[in-house]
């Protein structure tokens, strides 16, 4: 055997062995360095092979080669065998105390307006309406004059809101866009685009300019449109007893309709639910004795006028219909005790807090609670 063959068994040997040593990760990288690195062992070797005559440089070259992949063949070996030792080592010591309770964390609550709309569109759901939607910029058109609000009529001052900019490139009649100061436009825009009966409840923000303590420029508003062959004000009636029995929780709720003005609606009726202050605080439903029954309003109905359904080319004389629009803070502070609207919309996350609620645990008409 040459001496070059000795020095590559003998190096073998020796790598081999610091290898096999190396009894964690940080060992077994400085025995790589040793043996493969830029300074390494058998790098030191290699550099002789420029000395040697072309035959030797062959053979020398080619047991160097070998010793290499053996050796880096060998670091891999034992480095997995090593991070497996870890592994074992980490399953074996390592414990989680599953029993302990979590860290208290801040949990996000549902906005009570949030919960308000859900409760209200499983009440309606049940009864067999279905959800429309439409935008928050209105023209004129839809917002106004298609609901009989002739131009310039007083009941378009009562609901004074925020104008944005024209846009030429609509029609004429609907160039004038103003932030929509109810959710009745969506009954024209869903008559418009589909074909009686409608049988619809929508939810949305309105916008007018007040603002105190029972006025936001921004609210919320549900719409409720049922139009069909035989519709009459006894539906409208049973549809609103049961729709505030339910949402309020009081079977025996009593509800009042107050003759009113709508352009939409003929006849028009606000109604109120009653309530007492018999023990100071304010209490929903029949008042104890018929003399300290007291009402409160909570929302606009009344028979489609035939003329919005003609705007929608539909023939009054085949087609009649109820419609209401309720504000939703309003029925929301009510159920749920909140006593300024103002807060609603603070976006305060104590308030939140104390009003919103869990959304794992709320109340809601599957569970009755
Ligand atoms: N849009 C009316 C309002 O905002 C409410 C209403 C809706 C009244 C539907 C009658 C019918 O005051």
């Amino acid at each position: 055997m040459s001496d070059m063959s000795q020095n590559i068994s003998q190096l073998k040997t020796e790598l081999t062995s610091l290898i096999e040593a190396a009894n964690d990760l940080q060992s077994l990288e400085q025995a790589k360095v040793t043996a493969l690195g830029k300074k390494g062992r058998i790098t030191d070797l290699m550099k002789n092979l420029g000395k040697m005559d072309p035959e030797e440089r062959k053979t020398t070259g080619q047991a160097l080669n070998v010793l290499k992949d053996e050796i880096a063949d060998l670091i891999n070996k034992q480095e997995a065998a090593l991070k497996r030792q870890a592994l074992d080592l980490r399953l074996a010591t390592e414990t989680i105390d599953i029993t302990q309770s979590p860290r208290p964390e801040r949990k996000g609550h549902i906005h009570p307006i949030s919960q308000t709309i859900d409760e209200l569109v499983t009440i309606f759901a049940d009864m067999g309406f279905t959800v429309a939607e439409g935008p928050e910029i209105e023209d004129d058109w839809h917002n106004f004059t298609a609901l009989n609000f002739p131009p310039g009529h007083p009941a378009r001052e009562m609901q004074d809101t925020f104008f944005l900019p024209d846009d030429p490139t609509e029609d004429e009649e609907k160039q004038k866009k103003v932030l929509r100061t109810h959710t009745s436009p969506v009954q024209i825009r869903h008559m418009l685009n589909t074909k009686p009966p409608f049988k619809i409840i929508c939810f949305g923000r309105t916008y007018r300019s007040d603002y105190d303590m029972t006025h936001t420029p921004m609210f919320h508003q549900m719409e409720c449109l049922y139009v069909d062959k035989k519709v009459n004000m006894g539906h409208l009636k049973g549809c609103l007893m049961d729709f505030v029995r339910t949402y309020f929780e009081v079977d025996d709720m009593p509800v009042r309709f107050r003759p009113s003005f709508f352009p939409f609606t003929e006849p028009s009726a606000e109604v109120d639910i009653g309530c007492s202050r018999e023990d100071g605080g304010l209490k929903l439903g029949k008042a104890s004795k018929p003399e300290n029954q007291q009402w409160m309003e909570i929302l606009g109905s009344g028979m489609v006028h035939p003329n919005v359904l003609r705007n929608c080319g539909i023939d009054p004389d085949e087609y009649q219909g109820f419609a209401f629009g309720c504000g939703i803070e309003r029925i929301t502070m009510l159920k749920y005790g909140i006593p300024d609207l103002r807060t609603f919309f603070d976006s305060d996350v104590r308030w939140l807090e104390h009003y919103g609620f869990d959304p794992l645990d709320r109340p809601n008409r599957a569970t009755g609670k």
